[in-house]
């Protein structure tokens, strides 16, 4: 039967059905040898030869649902023009091509998903479904409150206000403190830009939860497949989520202003 190409290619769990149209635009699919990059273009997967850069389209790909604890000095990138190295060199025997659920800074280390399920990927980096992700990080020197409360609240960046997010102190050493920051939102090196905007300086960032998976003991540069009770969680927790997580969220930042905002003390 005829479909639309975009569809067959998200059908197969690839993508989502916009980026498999940003694959058609590209030039990346061809049909039958021939280069489509016009969309509403139509093929029928049972006859025609579909590729995807040049490798064949599995139209029933087995699912794959990985958990990787990236180490620092990867990109989470399908492909670098610098040549540094990308996260799925590190996936090793895993039997089909997978993408990255969102992204790590190169310097960035933790808990990365990886899956070649586009539906799925789609449904947990969409925004409305607000999945919590925790980060631990390793600040210079001595945080004082007036900066957790701050980040907790929203700080201003330059694409606009963050958020209101929790964060705690973890640990106190003496060249470093480690606080922990909880945030929905993904933007672009988020973390990061909150210390920045809080004069604090990270000196190592690393996730520990999305939504509600843990980090776990996996080591750096290991990974495991999730469990099917792990992924159906992980997706059914996104609608959970939007209520239990912002619950306790404004639970938090009541408390935190009742408090008169002194954000400390380990969160779970
Ligand atoms: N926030 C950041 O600043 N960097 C990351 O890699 C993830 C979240």
């Amino acid at each position: 039967m005829l479909e639309r190409l975009q569809k067959i290619i998200s059908a197969a769990g690839i993508t989502s059905r916009r980026a498999s149209e940003a694959l058609i635009t590209n030039g990346q699919i061809a049909v039958n040898g021939i280069v489509v990059t016009e969309l509403g273009s139509k093929a029928d997967p049972s006859i025609d030869s579909i590729t995807v850069d040049g490798k064949p389209l599995k139209i029933n790909a087995e699912r794959l649902y990985i958990l990787l604890n990236k180490p620092t000095g990867y990109i989470t990138a399908l492909k670098d023009s610098q040549g540094r190295p990308l996260v799925t060199d590190l996936l090793k025997d895993v039997p089909d091509r997978v993408y990255p659920v969102g992204r790590l800074d190169y310097n960035t280390e933790g808990l990365l998903l990886l899956t070649n399920d586009g539906e799925w990927a789609n449904r947990l980096m969409h925004p409305r479904h607000e999945i919590e992700k925790e980060y631990h990080v390793r600040v210079r020197g001595k945080v004082i409150d007036q900066q957790l409360k701050r980040m907790a609240e929203g700080v201003e960046l330059e694409d606009g206000m963050t958020a209101p997010a929790v964060v705690n102190l973890v640990k106190s050493g003496e060249q470093n403190d480690w606080i922990s920051v909880a945030i929905h939102e993904g933007r672009n090196r988020q973390v990061r830009r909150m210390c920045e905007a809080v004069s604090l300086s990270v000196v190592r960032l690393k996730r520990i939860r999305y939504g509600t998976l843990d980090l776990g003991t996996i080591r750096a540069g290991n990974f495991r497949y999730l469990t099917e009770t792990e992924v159906r969680q992980l997706a059914g927790h996104s609608d959970k989520s939007d209520r239990s997580d912002k619950s306790e969220h404004f639970k938090k930042t009541t408390a935190l202003k009742q408090s008169g905002g002194k954000a400390s003390g380990r969160r779970k």
